[in-house]
């Protein structure tokens, strides 16, 4: 290791030492790159060749990993790779103007940051993704529409409430149902629960063009009467189609709810019961399927408490 090029990496078997590591190295004026299976590689400058850095963390790593394995103790981990830093690279510390203090003396290392730089290192403890869209987990319907006379049915999770009362639907310009639903000037939304996840899947993989996809279920049509909706989903939703937005690959479908039909076990009083409705949840991430949660807080509500204060 030399003094210009310094590596670090926290024992990320240890969620926790890992997480005080980062921290601690977040107090430094220096690059924090986070390395997947390293832990976090430092580069003093950011011209630090990565192989240098790579090399230098794992070697950190295995000796973070090895104190932590003898003490069991985090905050004596953290101390002992703050010393293996100062060995490794003797001057480093005390090169670093932002600190109050730097004592070697005694064996610890105690110092202060000054906090000059605190809130532009903060920002550096982010990974970037670049531009990704991370608004999943999104509840995954099963969109309907008649084509060429013919109920079909489309796996849609892209769906958005544009206001209160009307849904949109960004669909690939690719796809079958498209047709349909322009044809018709209406769509259904149809909420599959967990337990159809199969049937669910199936409409995004196969394409009504060869498969006849409306034959797995029991079809009903209600007040448009050209918009197919699925008796075993416990919602559906009977969109008027009200505006198309033309992206390059996708047609944006904006409709109006004129109806809402939903099992009688599903609703008291108008208000839904999610739990029992058990909606499926889609993330691109994985790809994977998920389960809603519990509810746990008042909505327009708990955030009263910090009007008080
Ligand atoms: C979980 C899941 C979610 C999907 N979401 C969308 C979506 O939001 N927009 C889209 O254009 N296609 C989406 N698809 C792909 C279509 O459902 C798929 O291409 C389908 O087979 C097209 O059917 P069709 O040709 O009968 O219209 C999704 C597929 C899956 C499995």
């Amino acid at each position: 290791m030399y003094c210009k090029n310094f590596g670090f990496a926290a024992g990320n078997s240890n969620c926790d030492l890992y997480q005080k590591s980062l921290h601690r190295m977040a107090t430094y004026p220096v690059e924090v790159v986070l390395l997947e299976h390293y832990g976090a590689a430092v580069g003093e400058e950011s011209m630090t060749p990565f192989a240098t850095a790579i090399q230098t963390a794992e070697d950190t790593r295995s000796a973070v990993e090895n104190s932590y394995r003898l003490t069991g103790d985090v905050t004596k981990t953290t101390e002992e790779s703050t010393r293996f830093v100062l060995v490794r690279s003797p001057d480093y510390l005390s090169r670093q103007g932002d600190y109050d203090h730097c004592d070697r003396a005694d064996g610890q290392v105690h110092y202060k940051s000054t906090g000059r730089k605190g809130k532009e290192l903060e920002i550096i403890m982010k990974v970037t993704l670049g531009p990704k869209n991370c608004l999943y987990p999104i509840l995954t319907t099963l969109v309907g529409a008649n084509v060429n006379g013919k109920p079909n049915y489309i796996t849609i999770a892209h769906v958005g409430i544009m206001d209160y009362g009307s849904i949109s639907l960004g669909m690939g310009k690719i796809h079958y149902t498209n047709a349909g639903i322009k044809e018709n000037g209406c769509f259904s939304v149809n909420i599959p629960s967990v337990d159809m996840v199969k049937e669910t899947d199936y409409c995004g993989i196969v394409s009504g063009k060869k498969t006849d996809k409306a034959k797995l279920f029991e079809n009903f049509y209600g007040k448009l009467k050209t918009a197919p909706m699925i008796k075993q989903c416990p919602i559906n939703m009977e969109c008027k189609l009200i505006q198309i937005v033309d992206f390059p690959k996708h047609d944006i479908f904006i409709g109006e709810i004129v109806e809402t039909y939903i099992e009688e076990d599903c609703v008291k009083d108008g208000v839904v019961d999610y739990g029992k409705v058990h909606p499926l949840y889609f993330s691109m991430d994985g790809p994977n399927y998920w389960k809603l949660g519990e509810p746990f807080a008042k909505a327009w509500h708990v955030g009263k408490e910090l009007k008080k204060a």
